[in-house]
């Protein structure tokens, strides 16, 4: 059985996501295996969507946010919390876009390449569980459209923690 994931690059962002979400919601429909799912999830992103430098998880462990799987260059491991564009996340609970991630006060820069970033919160039962992070090598990358489709992907990860 093929699992290619199939998006029309000539589409729009909005369209490209449109098409990819309900492909992603299949791929982790048939297996249980959270791990797997999650390592799905950012290939699915990483090649599916343009730009998409580095994918990945960070879930929390105590005060800390720990690596989950990703796609993408060597990450830092940990983040303390409220450390970083990702530890300001999972403390305010709440979405992140760094247009130039130069200007974002105590940005963590895991890769030098890393130009602009969005971090959104995965929730279970009103807690904050981890983020979902997506670094671009480009400036301004990310918007309310790729906040809107992480945000569903977030609580699809949330419903199948
Ligand atoms: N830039 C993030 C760190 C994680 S990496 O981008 C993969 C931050 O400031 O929290």
């Amino acid at each position: 059985m093929s699992e290619e994931i199939k998006i029309d690059k000539s589409l729009s962002k909005e369209e490209k996501y449109k098409q990819l979400l309900p492909q992603i919601r299949s791929l982790v429909e048939g297996e249980r295996n959270l791990t797997t799912n999650l390592a799905q999830i950012c290939a699915a992103l990483k090649y599916g969507m343009d730009g998409f430098f580095w994918i990945g998880f960070y879930f929390v462990e105590g005060d800390e946010l720990v690596l989950g799987p990703f796609q993408g260059p060597v990450a830092c491991s940990r983040i303390k919390i409220p450390n970083g564009v990702c530890g300001a996340c999972a403390k305010r609970g709440e979405a992140i876009i760094v247009p130039d991630v130069d200007k974002f006060p105590g940005h963590i820069a895991c890769s030098s390449l890393s130009r602009s970033e969005i971090v959104v919160p995965i929730f279970k039962e009103e807690r904050v569980i981890g983020v979902l992070d997506v670094d671009s090598d480009e400036y301004n990358k990310f918007d309310e459209v790729d906040r809107t489709s992480l945000e569903e992907i977030a609580s699809l990860v949330s419903s199948i923690s």
